[in-house]
């Protein structure tokens, strides 16, 4: 769908969050060569709740450092600018929708734990696919992060309606975003896309966050639409029955799409199914 004519479809009820100035600067930093770690660093180091989330981030056992990193301009050049800004979206978003928690038919932290999983996920098989795609695994990050966020996005601006496809889809057993599709000729997809866009992401991040639901022939033939995919269904399928015969259906397309070994997939699969995946915020 067209921009415009989605942004039509929104009415005048619904508003795409804006990033706070520091989060945006970061961005536009990154895409800067002639701007440094450091001083994207310093950038973050203005707002105290990102720099408390990005020296967790550098001091956790991922890194194993030696010495506790203190600075944040320190922690940048440890994890990277894209990890930094991947850690400034995720406390943006979280702060934004924190009042959603109110609504008792809706599981925020339900959903905050999904796309930390899917973002840690695609990250992983990011890395282990590298060969063979093209977007970088801590965008690939971003894509995790943001690829099911349109859902807050509607969910804020059209509550009651939202609430409504949340009722179909439990009912008739049909995936969410037909059912977003039947109540608002859109879903979740184009407005996490086009909110990506909003932000000044990689043009590849918005359009893995737009084919993650198919068709299969996106999947397929877009290595970094590939990653998001398997990772959404891997993380969807956390802690159910399924789980396994899920594992064992996207070790093929992970091997025939982006060339993991079967043995590969499972290990990074099972590593990130063990991890600690803590509310984000
Ligand atoms: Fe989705
Ligand atoms: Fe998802």
């Amino acid at each position: 769908m067209e921009r415009r004519a989605l942004l039509e479809a929104f009415g005048d009820r619904i508003s795409l969050p804006s990033l706070p100035e520091v989060v945006l600067r970061i961005n536009t930093a990154i895409e800067d060569p002639s701007i440094g770690a450091a001083q994207i660093g310093r950038i973050a180091a203005e707002d105290p709740a990102i720099t408390a989330r990005v020296l967790r981030l550098a001091n956790s056992p991922f890194y194993g450092l030696r010495e506790p990193v203190t600075s944040a301009e320190r922690a940048v050049t440890v994890i990277g600018a894209r990890a930094l800004r991947n850690v400034a979206m995720q406390c943006s978003i979280v702060k934004r929708y924190e009042h959603l928690r109110e609504l008792s038919e809706f599981d925020l932290d339900g959903l905050w734990r999904h796309v930390v999983l899917t973002a840690r996920l695609a990250h992983a098989i990011g890395l282990a696919s590298a060969r063979r795609c093209q977007l970088n695994p801590d965008d690939l990050y971003a894509c995790g992060l943001l690829h099911d966020v349109g859902k807050v996005v509607i969910l804020d601006a059209r509550t009651d309606e939202y609430l409504e496809c949340l009722r179909i889809s439990s009912r008739t057993g049909a995936p969410l975003h037909d059912a977003e599709r039947q109540i608002f000729g859109f879903s979740h997809i184009e407005v996490g896309a086009l909110l990506a866009r909003e932000w000044q992401l990689p043009e590849k991040v918005a359009h893995a966050i737009e084919f993650h639901h198919g068709p299969t022939r996106a999947i397929h033939e877009h290595s970094h639409v590939g990653v998001v995919a398997i990772a959404d269904q891997l993380a969807y399928r956390e802690g159910t029955e399924t789980f396994d015969s899920t594992l064992a259906r996207l070790g093929k397309v992970a091997e025939r799409c982006l060339g993991i070994a079967p043995a590969t997939f499972s290990s990074l699969a099972e590593t990130v199914r063990g991890a600690d995946v803590e509310a984000l915020g």
